[in-house]
């Protein structure tokens, strides 16, 4: 029977109707069975091109043995390692299933109907879903130069304000903020804001004076810090992340956190990802090298880019990234358009491994017509 034909009139909540729901970048095997394409590049998603290092396989691969059992709940030797690595306490940790399981913990916790929620325009997509689905009012503050103007978000907050949230880095801009204004921005906030400081990619920041949340958690307690597994540690597909807070704030995310939201696979593998400094550094470097080949190679190709911190780069292409993004599909490279966070001319490219970047090069020059061939679009 087709589930079409029987007669349903569904009454979402309000807030849920009004939802604009996450697009996430096209997996290969999408773009293979919708073009027929193979051997396809995607550097969609902001991953690793590496993906995890050998501890975190071997670790994998010992835990599938136990598919039978239920994961620890409490997730325990990943707070302990966590707690170790970050020199906090374990109850400071809240693991999940993904970092974007922690922002929706957030959500859940620190915001209702008739609580404001502030982020950055262009700031990455989760924020609003999260604040919406709570039934809860995003407030909006204007970018400057693509990232986080923090004093027009300071003029935002009021007592209303439950949650401000910054990615440092920023997806999908890759803008930053430095440690001072950061820090005076977080001070000025009520003791009842909560501040979300996404950290998904600072460990591709190598500059010692980048800001580091987790050093600031003694000094705020309205600080909530998030981090993840998906990207330098390689393990976007398990779906681990983090948050690190003060102790009550972490006991009250943990009241509405799925008792088994990390897997036991996953948090196997996190634990020996964490102290892989080895693959982390390999990580970093290939992004290093990679975001100078994207820079040069986009450079001569007469585009221009938004600096970036993170493991991918956001051009513009000065005309709807629309059809170039769709053209890039049909030679094989899927990138990430970004016109749904008010960037519609922009491209996000994520750094891979430097035979990929080369191929994502060449194809973005053959579509517009950089290269002998001409001009490909056809849309
Ligand atoms: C800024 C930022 N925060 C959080 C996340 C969520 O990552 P995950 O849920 O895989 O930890 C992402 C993913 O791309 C991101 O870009």
């Amino acid at each position: 029977m087709s589930p079409t034909k029987a007669p349903f009139q569904p009454t979402p909540a309000p807030q849920i109707a009004a939802l604009n729901p996450y697009v996430p970048g096209k997996p290969i095997s999408e773009l293979e069975r919708e073009l027929g394409i193979r051997e396809s590049v995607k550097l969609a998603s902001n991953e690793n091109p590496l993906g995890p290092g050998e501890k975190a396989r071997a670790a994998y691969a010992q835990a599938a043995m136990e598919l039978g059992r239920y994961p620890d709940g409490g997730g325990f030797a990943l707070r302990q390692a966590l707690a170790r690595h970050h020199g906090v306490d374990a109850e400071m940790v809240t693991i999940g299933n993904g970092s974007n399981d922690v922002l929706d913990l957030v959500a859940r916790t620190f915001l209702h109907p008739g609580r404001e929620s502030v982020f950055s325009q262009h700031a990455f997509a989760v924020y609003p879903i999260a604040i919406q689905a709570v039934g809860a009012t995003p407030q909006v503050a204007p970018a400057l130069d693509h990232g986080h103007d923090l004093d027009a978000m300071a003029t935002l907050v009021n007592e209303k304000t439950g949650v401000v949230w910054i990615a440092n880095p920023n997806n999908p801009t890759g803008t930053w903020l430095t440690a001072e204004p950061l820090k005076d921005f977080i001070a000025s906030l009520p003791k009842t804001c909560i501040c979300v400081l996404d950290e998904a990619y600072i460990e591709y920041v190598s500059d010692p004076d980048f800001p580091n949340g987790v050093a600031w958690l003694d000094d705020f307690p309205n600080l909530i810090v998030t981090r993840t597994f998906s990207k330098i540690h390689g393990l976007a597909a398990l779906r681990v992340g983090y948050g690190l807070s003060h102790p009550r704030a972490a006991e009250l995310m943990n009241r509405v956190r799925h008792p088994f939201n990390v897997n036991a696979p996953a948090q196997a593998a996190a634990v020996a990802a964490l102290e892989d400094q080895d693959h982390i550094a390999r990580s970093a470097e290939l992004n290093r090298v990679g975001l100078a080949q994207f820079s040069g190679g986009l450079q001569a190709l007469g585009l221009e880019i938004i600096p970036s911190l993170g493991n991918f780069v956001t051009v513009d292409l000065g005309r709807p990234a629309g059809p170039v993004d769709q053209a890039l599909l049909r030679e094989g490279v899927i990138c990430r358009p970004v016109a749904n966070y008010g960037l519609p001319n922009h491209l996000r490219i994520s750094i891979g491994l430097e035979t990929e970047n080369a191929r994502c090069l060449a194809a973005l020059g053959k579509v517009l017509g950089k290269e002998p061939g001409g001009e490909v679009l056809t849309a």
